[in-house]
């Protein structure tokens, strides 16, 4: 059955608002986004009934517990929103035969790698938030095999809580800062995510087989740091950024000093090329500063 009616969870977040600025321009599809009161991710039971209101070909889950350092100590509510919630979307999506793709995140890795991350390489997270996320991947694949996941990475956007938008209002407010330095990734744009979202739609009603563990990040690697220093460069900001070691800034939850995602996969399979990271900085930093 072709996908038309597709309900988004997470309306709020940053894909989920992505998603909805994207959704106009694809006529194909019904997109209905639904926030934390249409849907709360803390109550599973109350899943099945808000998913028979609208009875969807395809649920997209956005919505997560995302507050990387509360996690370690609000453990109860962070597995109940990234793990349960997550397995029991999945197994909806088993019974009523549809489409089910969710996110999650680089930090199911340990960091201890070299090379790239790839899909299948093993989970290893070295905090709680890593841990629900890595417990909800292997949940929703034990109650649907057909559950489809997207792992990303550092993610911004010129809408909501992140590291660009933190970084444009400090950097204007003080006269120096001091960043992470030993810490590699690959930032994310979350409008081109939700562009390679609604890719893997359009390619699943063309009949391709999509399903089991990707990766979505934009390309090239770098550091918090190097990060900043781009912000600054792009926003014409005047700020003294310093390198600074992960020892020198503790945090509660622990983050992968490596954590940089292989998203080989995902090119193949959608036929797609993935912006580079800096053009998509430079995008939401024009967009940000036009309004
Ligand atoms: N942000 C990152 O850097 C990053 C990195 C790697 C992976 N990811 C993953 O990528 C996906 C999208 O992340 P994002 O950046 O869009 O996250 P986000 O901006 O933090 O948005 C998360 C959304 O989840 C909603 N939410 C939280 N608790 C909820 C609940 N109990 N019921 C319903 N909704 C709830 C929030 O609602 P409110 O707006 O009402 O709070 C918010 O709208 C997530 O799976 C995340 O784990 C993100």
């Amino acid at each position: 059955m072709a996908i038309h009616k597709i309900l988004v969870t997470g309306s709020n977040g940053q894909l989920g608002w992505e998603l909805a600025q994207a959704a106009s321009s694809f006529t194909q599809f019904e997109f209905v986004f639904v926030d934390r009161n249409a849907m709360d991710l803390s109550k599973p039971n109350e899943f099945e009934s808000v998913i028979a209101l609208f009875a969807p070909d395809a649920i997209i889950n956005t919505a997560a517990y995302t507050t990387v350092d509360k996690a370690e100590t609000e453990k109860e509510l962070a597995h109940i929103i990234n793990a349960e919630a997550v397995a029991s979307l999945a197994g909806i999506a088993k019974i009523r035969n549809i489409p089910f793709i969710t996110f999650s995140t680089d930090y199911v890795f340990s960091g201890n790698a070299t090379t790239p991350y790839l899909p299948d390489t093993q989970r290893e997270p070295v905090n709680y938030y890593g841990q629900t996320k890595a417990d909800g991947e292997q949940m929703a694949i034990a109650a649907n095999e057909n559950t489809i996941i997207i792992r990303t990475s550092w993610v911004f956007s010129s809408h909501g809580n992140n590291f660009v938008k933190t970084m444009l209002r400090l950097m204007k407010d003080r006269d120096a800062l001091n960043i992470v330095g030993d810490q590699k990734g690959r930032p994310t744009y979350a409008k081109d995510l939700a562009m390679a979202t609604i890719q893997l739609l359009i390619a699943i009603n063309a009949g391709a087989t999509i399903k089991g563990v990707y990766h979505y990040a934009n390309t090239g690697e770098t550091t918090w740091f190097a990060f900043a220093e781009k912000i600054k460069e792009l926003a014409g900001l005047e700020c003294n950024l310093s390198a600074i070691s992960s020892d020198q800034f503790p945090t509660p939850a622990k983050r992968p000093f490596y954590s940089v995602l292989d998203t080989h996969k995902i090119e193949k399979d959608l036929g797609i090329q993935i912006p580079n990271w800096e053009m998509a900085l430079k995008q939401c930093i024009q967009q940000l500063t036009h309004f």
